[in-house]
Parts: C-alpha cells; structure tokens; sequence
C-alpha cells in the first residue's frame, strides 16, 4: 500500500467534506487504488475553531509552512478561495515539488499560465476538477476519454445559485429579489450574492473549460459577462408561451479561426436538454467533432459532491508517474468581439398605427429577420407588450438596432440572447 502524505490549506466547509470523506471513506478507497490518504496537517486560523470536525490537535496549525516547507508533505490541497494568498501559496507548494489539488476557480483561472509553468518546471501535478461544476467531471473528462476530438462548442450551466433562482421564477411566477431573498434566508444564496447573480463565478468558470476545450488560452477579461439581476417574471413567462426556458449559460465556441466566450440569459427550446436542469444543480453540454453531442450533470457545489472530485484529483495525484498538462497554443486565437444567435426582444408601446412598422424596419435595416411575434393586450397604461423573436442575427447588429428604436413609439425592456 502506497501512503500519501497530505497537507490542506484551510478545513472550512469543503476542507471540512474533504476531511471527513478522507476519514469515512479513506480505507475503502485504499482497497480500490492502493493509495492510503493521511492528513498530516490542516491550516485554520484558530486552533480552537475547526467547525467541529474530529481533528486530532497535532494536524491543526496556524503556520502555513508547517504545510508549504514540510519536505513529507506530497499534495497540498488549497481551500482557501479568493485569489490570494490563494495563488502565491499554491504556486510556492508547487515551486517545492508538491502536487497541487485545488476548487478555487478564482485563483486558477486569473493565475493558470504561472501555475502551469510552475508545474511543469518542477515536474509537480496541478489537478482542479472541482473547480468547475463540483462533482461533475468535466474536466477530465475534456482532457482525457474526449481529448481525441475537436470540442466546438461548450455550453453549460456552472452556476448553482443563479439556476435556482430562476428554476423558481418560472415555477412561481415571482420576481428576481424576492426569490433572492428567500435563497439568502435559505442559506441557498450568499449574503453578498454579486460573484454568482452578476455571472462573475461562471466567467470564472468557462475561462478554465475554454482554455483546455479550445487549447487556447481563455482570459477571463475575454469573456463577456451579463448577470441575471434584469430578468423579470415577465421575460420567463413570455418565453415559456413561446417554448423557451431560460437559464444563465457560460457559452464557448470555438469557429476555428476564433473562440466565442459568453456568461449571459439565455433562453432555450424547451426540448434542450440543458432546459430541464433545474434547481442549483449543473450541467455542460459538449459538441466535439468525434463524438457529437453529450451532456454530463450533477451537483455543482456544497461540501460532499465537490469533497468527491477533490479525492478523486487527490488520488490521481498519488498514481500519475508523470502528470498531466493541458496543452494550450502559443499564441491564443482571438476572441471574437460579435458573435451571432437569436434575440428574444421585449417592448412595451402603444397599440397604435405604425408600431410594427417602426421596430420591424429599424430591424431590417439591420438586416435582422423576425422569425416570431406575440402581442400582449394593453396594460392598465394603455400599453402593449410586444415579444420579437429573431432569425439568427449579429449580437451588435441587434444592439445598434434596439438603440436606434423611437422611445416615442416604443420603450425595449429587455433583450434576451436564444440559443440552442
Ligand atoms: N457559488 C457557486 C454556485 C458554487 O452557486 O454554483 C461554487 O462554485
């Protein structure tokens, strides 16, 4: 049997999962790899407070160098989340040899090219599997059973919180803060919901997939960003009357020439199955040239799906002779700045003469094609509300054309990207 010495830099929530996964579930895991897991030391912050976890005293410490400097400690695994100390303290774990197992998906996507050459330099294993979709396995399964495939188009729901959000909107018919509320009272969403809701956790998240998919280096300042703070119940409703669900998707595309990178809204046909996934849990949905299209789901967050990909990269860690890199192009294919999809437009406007003139000529000057309308009877205002569904179209087409709209004649609320 093979012993592997450990050291976790932080015992919160998922350190705490990792932790007890370890001790429950250690010894069969043993059985089935050869590899016996021993912690030797967990950093926190106070020895006095370690989340009632069974923790002998001699595996706590305040001193990360008891963890980064210990020459018997070959994996560290990092819980710390945020980019720093995050970063440098994997980077200097790396720099003296010790693999590195992470969830932090702040910290490896705005540091991946130091951390990859500092991997590679030392030979030392960087494994992150739960950075990206919690249990799901998408990461390896990109760089290992599909790596013989040229990966299209990634399209996924990374996003738990906002995912129930808007499962709930649709099923309730009720509005965006108050559904937020109740998550943060349900412990659902947190207190400070901006990385999740604004869509700054999915961007984090489609620059790691985009970056092994594509083999590109993805930036997270390449990826456009839009959040779900202005979507009303009348968006989903509207949708569903045209057989559309809406979800927040981290789309990535590669066209060959260039990769397309977007967190935003998006509606999809009903029959997607990204549509039926509901609830905070995720799921991505790939098209590779190979094997075509398939879509892997599970549990994105909480403390055991993600405790369970962290064992997993742990044990790959211990059994890898050599360890895995992705391979990324030297230089990275730009990011297209214009990309094309349906539109989903929602307008309040008089029921008068010339309405439909004006939205639908503004459109074609663009030449952006209508492929649906619905019309809603007037509002207690006196006002309808009109949905335009376009043919396929550019994204700063749709936009210059919105802009150019009479806000006499009619007011846009919102525009909503269809996809699939
Ligand atoms: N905050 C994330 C979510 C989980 O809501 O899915 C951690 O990545």
């Amino acid at each position: 049997m093979k012993e592997v010495v450990l050291g976790l830099l932080g015992l919160g929530n998922i350190g705490g999962g990792v932790w007890d996964l370890i001790r429950e579930f250690g010894g069969e895991t043993a059985k089935r790899t050869g590899v016996q897991l021993r912690v030797k030391k967990a950093l926190v912050l106070d020895k006095r407070i370690h989340g009632g976890k069974e923790v002998p005293d001699e595996v706590l410490t305040t001193d990360r160098n008891d963890i980064l400097e210990d020459p018997e400690i070959q994996i560290v695994c990092e819980f710390l989340g945020g980019e720093q100390p995050a970063a440098a303290w994997m980077l200097r774990a790396l720099e003296n040899g010790k693999s590195v197992v992470t969830a932090n998906k702040m910290a490896l996507s705005l540091h991946f090219d130091e951390l990859r050459a500092m991997a590679k330099k030392t030979g030392a294993g960087l494994y992150y599997e739960a950075s990206v979709g919690g249990a799901i396995p998408i990461i390896n399964a990109i760089q290992s059973p599909l790596i013989s495939n040229r990966i299209e188009q990634i399209m996924g729901i990374v996003n738990g919180t906002t995912n129930y959000i808007l499962t709930r909107m649709a099923a309730e018919g009720a509005e965006y803060a108050d559904v937020l509320k109740d998550a943060q009272r349900l412990g659902l969403a947190e207190p400070n919901p901006t990385a999740d809701v604004e869509g700054f956790d999915a961007q984090y998240k489609l620059s790691i997939l985009g970056s092994i998919g594509f083999h590109t280096r993805l930036h997270v300042d390449d990826v456009y960003r839009e959040g779900i703070t202005r979507i009303n119940s009348e968006d989903i409703s509207f949708g569903r009357e045209m057989g559309y669900v809406l979800k927040l998707l981290a789309i990535g595309k590669d066209n060959g020439d260039s990769v397309e990178a977007r967190v935003h809204p998006a509606f999809l046909p009903a029959d997607h199955p990204l549509a039926r996934v509901d609830g905070s849990l995720n799921a991505v949905y790939l098209y590779g040239h190979s094997f075509k299209d398939m879509m892997l789901e599970g549990r994105g967050a909480g403390d055991t799906p993600t405790a369970s990909a962290i064992v997993g990269d742990i044990i790959q860690a211990a059994q890898n002779a050599v360890h895995p890199m992705p391979y990324m192009q030297e230089t990275p294919k730009p990011v297209a700045d214009d990309w094309h999809s349906k539109y989903f437009i929602r307008m309040k406007a008089k029921d008068a003469p010339g309405v439909l003139a004006e939205v639908t000529g503004k459109l074609a000057a663009e030449s952006i094609s209508v492929s649906a309308m619905m019309q809603k009877g007037a509002a207690p205002d006196g006002k309808a509300t009109l949905i335009f569904i376009t043919h396929r179209a550019s994204e700063k087409a749709v936009q210059r054309a919105v802009k150019s709209l009479n806000p006499e004649i009619c007011q846009v609320e919102n525009v909503i990207r269809v996809e699939g």
